[in-house]
């Protein structure tokens, strides 16, 4: 809920939230809405969500410029990532496809903070990665970004409840819920993505498909901004694949999250709002849908 202070404007306009602010400025965040969200304001109304601008208005939530990447195996230099810009906006589905080893999974991982660029900016959200300290990026990745991976990444013999409330627990102390309430929201997340009835099972005891889907609740429940999805289909057959991108989907045009999904598969870019194909750490191909 966005509560509006006399603003004075006879126009709607757009106001970029700021938490712990709400005295002088246009808006008193309760909940619902992250700081850095742009919300419309203008006459006693309020759309939170950005849904009213085109999704090219938005500024990035993403800016990646001249980033580069190399491996050194042994003698040998892998160009991982050579000379990528991107940008992606809040709320976009963007689509990374191209052939193994092209680069696909490292851009995710600077994407993702889990690896830094050898140069070039990556800004997120307007910060500049490389000057966040550690214990700052370890809150983005527990908070702000959601993975799914192709291998599910699961731990063994932990039942899906627990799995799902595990990111929960790291949140830092004076934000953290308490345990009955981590409870309750990965049961309900759970049973968004369908396993209501599969809260006590182990990843031995469930499908593929149910596997993922325990991912993807486990990368959602703490609401992040961004879910980054590297080949999240390719170790399912075509029926679980369908139900898992119809869950990306919905996911997508229900929460505005800024889906980033890498897939080998056509029919699965296709879905997308854009998609970028790499080769060699390079995009050399951008097709907006
Ligand atoms: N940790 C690593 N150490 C050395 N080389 C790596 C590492 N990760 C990736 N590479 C190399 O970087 C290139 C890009 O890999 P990757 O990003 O995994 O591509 P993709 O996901 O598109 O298949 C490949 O040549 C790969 O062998
Ligand atoms: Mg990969």
């Amino acid at each position: 809920m966005v509560r509006l202070l006399p603003l004075g404007a006879t126009a709607p306009v757009s106001v970029t939230v700021r938490l712990g602010r709400s005295n002088d400025t246009d808006v008193v965040v309760s909940q619902g809405i992250k700081a850095g969200d742009i919300v419309v304001v203008g006459d006693g109304q309020v759309d939170a969500g950005e849904r009213r601008w085109p999704l090219w208005w938005r500024p990035p939530l993403i800016a990646l410029s001249h980033v580069s990447k190399v491996y050194r195996m042994g003698s040998v230099d892998v160009q991982a990532l050579g000379d990528v810009s991107l940008t992606i906006p809040s709320g976009e589905w963007l689509a990374i496809t191209g052939s193994s080893g092209g680069g696909k999974s490292t851009l995710m991982n600077v994407i993702g903070c889990l690896d830094t660029p050898d140069s070039g900016s990556y800004r997120l959200n307007g910060q500049e990665v490389a000057d966040l300290s550690e214990n700052a990026l370890a809150d983005i990745r527990n908070r702000e970004i959601g993975f799914v991976y192709q291998t599910f990444n699961l731990l063994a013999r932990m039942p899906a409840l627990k799995q799902v409330m595990l990111p929960m627990q790291y949140v830092r102390s004076e934000a953290r819920l308490p345990l009955a309430e981590r409870r309750d929201r990965a049961a309900s997340v759970l049973q968004a993505v369908g396993l209501g009835d599969r809260l006590n099972h182990d990843p031995s005891e469930l499908s593929g498909g149910q596997r993922q889907r325990v991912a993807i609740a486990r990368a959602l429940i703490n609401e992040p901004r961004i879910i980054l999805a590297d080949e999240p289909t390719g170790n399912l057959d075509t029926r679980a694949g369908e139900e898992i991108l119809e869950i990306f989907s919905r996911l997508h045009r229900e929460s505005g999250v800024t889906l980033i999904m890498v897939t080998h598969e056509e029919p699965v870019a296709d879905m997308a709002q854009r998609i970028v194909r790499m080769r060699d750490g390079r995009i050399v191909e951008e097709l907006r849908r």
